[in-house]
């Protein structure tokens, strides 16, 4: 093949989300048995109401009940986490979300875990899978610089100007596709745990998806925006303490449609005045 073919051929795949080489060598996947990955996924209402009821294996009854088993032991094994190695350890043990196989790290959290503002993002992208930290790419170095404007670095020792960042996913989404509900529903426990664990004054919704996941809200962003939610988590038992939250544009949105960048300036200083008034 000429070498502009396989350049075609590489854009053909990069343009289909394939962007990542798991393997040396190809697999043939429709020579290779596997047992069915029991794991979170859905399957439509129609098709999930008529199926069987479980006893025996067929490999749809472990996919079908895999959903809510999944999401049971996300809840026991986040839960049992009593600090943020317990709670790596246990995102890294646990098999309910497909993903996990096609990353390839686990990417937990980047910052200082004493922050007073703890932010949340969606999923990890093709460069924090690679490195293993979360907004490391384009997004994350336009988010640095915004959470610069109000003197906040993940870099910081101090609490009062430091800031700890994890996303709703651990594990990055092929092609860098939306998480499905599915996979935000076994991760939540997860990210509530984490949020329940650092404790932090002030969390930062970044992005539709943190904000409307653990808001448990259909409102778009822009409805969530501009206003101090009180943050409790739905998925875990036992009464913990509200935390303030705020959404926030996702810093991937602002490369699109940098006229935005007005509002997050507005939601930054939102956050200034907050942390002036709680440290008072
Ligand atoms: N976008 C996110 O939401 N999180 C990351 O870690 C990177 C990009």
């Amino acid at each position: 093949m000429h070498a502009h073919a396989h350049k075609a051929a590489l854009q053909f795949y990069l343009d289909h989300g394939v962007d990542e080489a798991l393997v040396d060598a190809p697999v043939d996947r429709t020579k290779v048995k596997e047992k069915p990955v029991v794991v979170a996924q859905e399957l439509p209402k129609k098709q999930a109401a008529s199926a069987p009821q479980p006893s025996a294996s067929s490999p749809q009854q472990e996919v079908l009940l895999g959903a809510s088993d999944a999401r049971a032991e996300a809840v026991k094994l986040a839960q049992a986490a009593n600090t943020l190695d317990e709670l790596k350890e246990a995102i890294a043990a646990f098999d309910g979300i497909a993903i996990k196989k096609t990353a390839t790290n686990l990417v937990f959290s980047d910052g200082n875990p004493k922050a007073d503002v703890m932010l949340v993002g969606e999923a990890p992208g093709a460069d924090e899978d690679r490195q293993g930290k979360p907004f490391v790419g384009e997004s994350g170095q336009l988010l640095d610089k915004i959470l610069g404007c109000i003197d906040l670095d993940r870099t910081e020792e101090d609490p009062q100007k430091a800031v700890y960042i994890s996303n709703i996913l651990n594990w990055r989404p092929p092609g860098n596709r939306t998480p499905s509900p599915a996979e935000i529903e076994v991760s939540l426990p997860f990210i509530e745990r984490h949020i329940q664990l650092v404790q932090p004054k002030i969390l930062i919704f970044c992005g539709g998806v943190p904000a409307k996941s653990l808001l448990a809200s259909g409102d778009s962003i822009s409805r969530l925006r501009k206003v101090w939610h009180d943050y409790t988590p739905q998925s875990l038992d036992g009464e913990t303490p509200p935390i303030a939250g705020i959404a926030t544009y996702h810093p991937a949105y602002l490369l699109r449609t940098p006229a935005q960048k007005k509002a997050v300036w507005a939601d930054m200083l939102s956050i200034k005045a907050k942390l002036s008034e709680l440290r008072s």
